[in-house]
């Protein structure tokens, strides 16, 4: 009865952990959540009051399949003002959030037998899109001493005629790291070199702390074929809004339009209106949202690297660290033994009632993901209970 499709793709682990912690929380346990992938603000005020005026002018209908003109041009100035790029609106699709551009990418991109090239530890739907496009996913490891920037010398090797593109996100979910713009030229030049697509996740693109980020495309001297993909969702607190977008050429944004038509229609028209006032109005609250994560990533990272034979690299942007815990894994407690990181991650939240997620689900053991979209005091808390159990194992 049902699809091969489905049988190629995982669900979504990470919305199983959150679903997880909340069936915890249903039962009265007290469950700290470190596993949340989306910040705890609420979306700005300015933003809400732009959908409550759309829905009482009756801006309730369909709009066109890529999205209102309007709200199309407001992405344009964003991506010139932000990110230097130059877009017109008929190369610009917005789409019911980031994770939907994606899926169409692959969607209007790939052919059965194509390979695409993501980079481990990936974003979990990365490989799940490739599948469902009826594509394969090519694995490159990164390094974590360098930052989890690309093994190169696994890359050469890997390089075949089938691969026809390839997902880049940085800033990363899982492990927060920003890519240096060397890092970035050198997977164009393979791209130029090989005639590949660049698909680049830049969800995370204002939460970056220690430099200014720089966009895929404003790096692409060689006419690469790059997609730039943002979204609304972590900017401004606005992931249940379901308002992202993608940018690239006229050609393939319009084989996006062809699909989305038939899939959606059109991304939801209050959302578009909530999100021209987020592009095009008051921009002070992305700038505090900044502020604060910047504060707790420097505190979990300071708590992180105190616990003993736990090391994190630096987080150079979004809200997640991505800790080593390798030296716990073969260890035992609980009556268990812990044999990769999703027994520990069970682990610690049977016995610490902390959720994290473990980085298996991520292509890369041994370690485990935590955010700090949460608040100071009770990712501290969390940190101390998973201390508490860690420390019990042996
Ligand atoms: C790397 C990455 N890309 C895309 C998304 C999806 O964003 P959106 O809410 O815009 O679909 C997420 C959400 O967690 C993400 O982490």
């Amino acid at each position: 009865m049902i699809s091969n499709r489905v049988s190629r793709i995982q669900p979504s682990f990470t919305l199983e952990m959150t679903a997880r912690a909340a069936d915890l929380r249903n039962q009265g346990i007290d469950v700290i959540d470190l596993g949340v992938g989306q910040p705890d603000f609420n979306t700005p005020k300015h933003i809400r009051e732009a959908a409550k005026k759309a829905m009482d002018d009756g801006f309730t209908k369909y709009t066109p399949a890529p999205g209102m003109l309007e709200l199309r041009q407001a992405i344009c100035d964003k991506l010139e003002r932000d990110n230097g790029l130059k877009f017109s609106p008929e190369q610009v699709i917005a789409s019911n959030g980031a994770k939907h551009s994606l899926s169409t990418a692959c969607q209007a991109l790939f052919n059965p037998g194509d390979e695409v090239i993501i980079f481990s530890p990936y974003w979990v739907s990365f490989p799940e899109f490739i599948r469902l496009a009826d594509a394969e996913p090519v694995i490159i490891q990164t390094i974590q001493e360098r930052n989890f920037t690309p093994d190169f010398d696994e890359l050469e090797l890997k390089i075949t005629s089938k691969i026809k593109g390839v997902i880049l996100n940085s800033p990363s979910n899982p492990t927060g790291a920003v890519w240096d713009d060397e890092t970035i030229k050198r997977i164009l030049n393979y791209a130029a070199e090989n005639n590949w697509v660049v698909i680049s996740d830049e969800c995370y693109e204002q939460l970056v702390y220690d430099q200014s980020f720089t966009s895929t495309e404003f790096l692409n001297d060689d006419d690469v074929q790059v997609l730039t993909i943002q979204s609304l969702s972590k900017t401004y607190a606005m992931t249940g809004w379901r308002i992202g977008y993608c940018a690239g050429d006229v050609e393939i944004i319009k084989a996006m339009g062809k699909i989305q038509g038939q899939a959606t229609s059109c991304p939801n028209s209050i959302g578009q209106k909530a999100a021209i006032e987020a592009l095009t109005g008051d921009q002070s609250t992305v700038k505090k949202m900044l502020e604060i994560f910047s504060h707790r990533r420097n505190k979990m990272l300071e708590r992180l690297n105190n616990i003993p034979d736990v090391t994190c690299t630096y987080p150079g942007g979004a809200f997640y660290a991505f800790p080593d815990v390798s030296s716990y894994i073969g260890l035992s407690g609980n009556g268990k033994k812990i044999s990769s990181s999703f027994d520990l991650s069970d682990y610690i939240l049977d016995c610490a009632r902390t959720v994290t997620v473990a980085g298996s689900g991520f292509g890369r053991d041994g370690h485990i993901r935590l955010s700090y979209a949460t608040n100071e005091e009770t990712f501290l808390e969390g940190l101390d209970r998973i201390e508490t159990v860690l420390n019990k194992l042996s």
